[in-house]
């Protein structure tokens, strides 16, 4: 047995049981947000155990968390902005937005800012085309999408999660 399955055994078992055994590769989905709560990424044994838990290949597992925005297989900031600048929102100026917001808070697209707390970085397409620049927010309460930002408003709430942090 696993380490995953040995700490959430009954939790694994239960999504499990909601897939016909031919089909328990759908589970994996539920499986990676298991291993991310756990430890706030998915490490390269996390998809080794779902790998082995579905019987498919580390490999796929590892294409899904690189195809969803919703994981990350490396430590990130608390919270995540994820710029959306896939090709109509890059029409919208998203490239530019981006670089600005990440030279403001004085990191490159994809680092994390030195103190743990802010994560940038691009992404595909968030379905708000026509309200770009837009970015979505992953943090510990979930996701929460912004949308027609300037560079102003963007760090005015990175700012605010900044306070909020320092009175935590
Ligand atoms: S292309 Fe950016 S939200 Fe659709």
């Amino acid at each position: 047995m696993n380490a995953l399955q040995e700490k959430y055994a009954k939790e694994i078992e239960a999504i499990l049981a909601k897939y016909p055994a031919e089909h328990k590769r759908s589970a994996v989905m539920p499986l990676l947000y298991i291993a991310q709560r756990a430890g706030g990424y998915v490490t390269k044994q996390d998809m080794s155990e779902i790998a082995e838990i579905l019987e498919i290949t580390p490999t796929e597992v590892a294409s899904i968390v690189g195809f969803y925005t919703l994981y990350h297989d490396k430590p990130e900031g608390k919270i995540r902005i994820q710029v959306c600048n896939d090709l109509p929102c890059a029409l919208r100026g998203a490239d530019k937005f981006l670089e600005q917001l990440c030279e403001n808070v004085g990191i490159q697209v994809g680092e994390t800012t030195e103190d743990g707390l802010v994560s940038i970085e691009a992404v595909m397409c968030l379905a708000g085309c026509d309200k770009a620049p837009m970015f979505q927010v992953q943090d510990e309460n979930g996701i929460s999408y912004h949308e027609n930002q300037t560079v102003e408003s963007a760090v005015e709430l990175i700012e605010s999660y900044r306070k909020q942090e320092k009175e935590s």
